[in-house]
């Protein structure tokens, strides 16, 4: 079946630096590269690299057109993506020498969507298909509210984390993916405990802890990670819900699924860049023989 993404495209502007700049500090990066990326673009890599059909809701500005030729070169479906007016989205990211990121992003053309542009792609979507949602784009609950009455399961990443975000799409989806920050800081605004949250399934990302998935409120099934040498954690989440959307569609249990998207993002913290450092499904199938 066909996994949508209503999701951002970014130009991700990296830079390798020796430590974090302290305010007013002016730092000189070791490294400097561009490539694809925007938590978007990155699930749908993810998912097409995984051997899944694939979907692309977005939109880019005047200077994006490579985005959307680097996305269809990994096999996404590339003609609900919009172009605007504004500017592509951008993302600074500045890794340190241990893997960690800092990002400043700009939306610019993720915000620019019509009502009509996602009802338009989701039009011949029903049941068995998929539709994968974050925070960097507008219209997630009408996209959610309308995938969910065409019988879609809809999975959604409360990334970046914007509490009045998430708590509205709640309602409306089946998946909702959290790292163990996102989960402790919507806990704290709804005021319940993780197995209360009324969603069907609440999957837990917990880094180098693995993963959990919980079902109606009980933990069903979790997954260890695989212990590597990170030296870019960037869009490792993204490459994980990629992945186990995948593997879902493939008709996967939760546990093989999240063991292919742990899998899947051990690779990919091993190499620097977003999009273009998500492995291929060879590679995944290859690391977990291995
Ligand atoms: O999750 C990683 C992504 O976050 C980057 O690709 C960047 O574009 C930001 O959106
Ligand atoms: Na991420």
């Amino acid at each position: 079946m066909t996994i949508y993404n209503l999701g951002s495209i970014n130009i991700d502007n990296f830079y390798r630096v020796p430590h974090m700049p302290a305010p007013g500090e002016t730092l000189a990066a070791n490294e400097h590269s561009v490539g694809l990326g925007g938590k978007g673009a990155n699930q749908s890599v993810a998912s097409a690299r995984a051997g899944a059909q694939v979907s692309h809701i977005g939109a880019v500005g005047p200077e994006g057109d490579w985005c959307v030729e680097v996305l269809t070169h990994a096999g996404v479906d590339t003609r609900h993506i919009a172009r605007a007016e504004v500017a592509t989205g951008h993302a600074n990211i500045l890794v340190d020498p241990e893997g960690e990121n800092q990002i400043v992003l700009f939306p610019g053309a993720n915000r620019a969507f019509a009502s009509g542009h996602v009802a338009g792609a989701l039009s011949t979507a029903g049941p068995g298909d998929t539709l994968i949602l974050q925070n960097e784009t507008e219209m997630t609950v009408e996209a959610a509210t309308l995938a969910k009455a065409k019988g879609l399961r809809v999975i959604y990443s409360a990334a970046p984390f914007v509490a009045a975000d998430a708590k509205a799409m709640l309602p409306v989806i089946d998946m909702l993916v959290l790292n163990e920050v996102e989960a402790q800081q919507l806990t704290d605004a709804l005021g319940v405990g993780l197995a209360d949250l009324e969603v069907p399934v609440v999957l837990i990302t917990k880094g180098a802890d693995g993963a959990v998935w919980i079902e109606n409120g009980v933990e069903t099934a979790q997954v260890p990670a695989f212990p590597v040498t990170p030296v870019d954690t960037t869009g490792a989440g993204d490459c994980f819900i990629g992945y186990v959307a995948a593997g879902l569609d493939q008709g996967m249990s939760p546990e093989e699924a999240m063991r292919l998207g742990a899998a899947a993002s051990a690779i990919k913290v091993t190499r620097f860049g977003t999009a273009d450092a998500i492995p291929s499904r060879d590679e995944v199938d290859h690391f977990l023989q291995g």
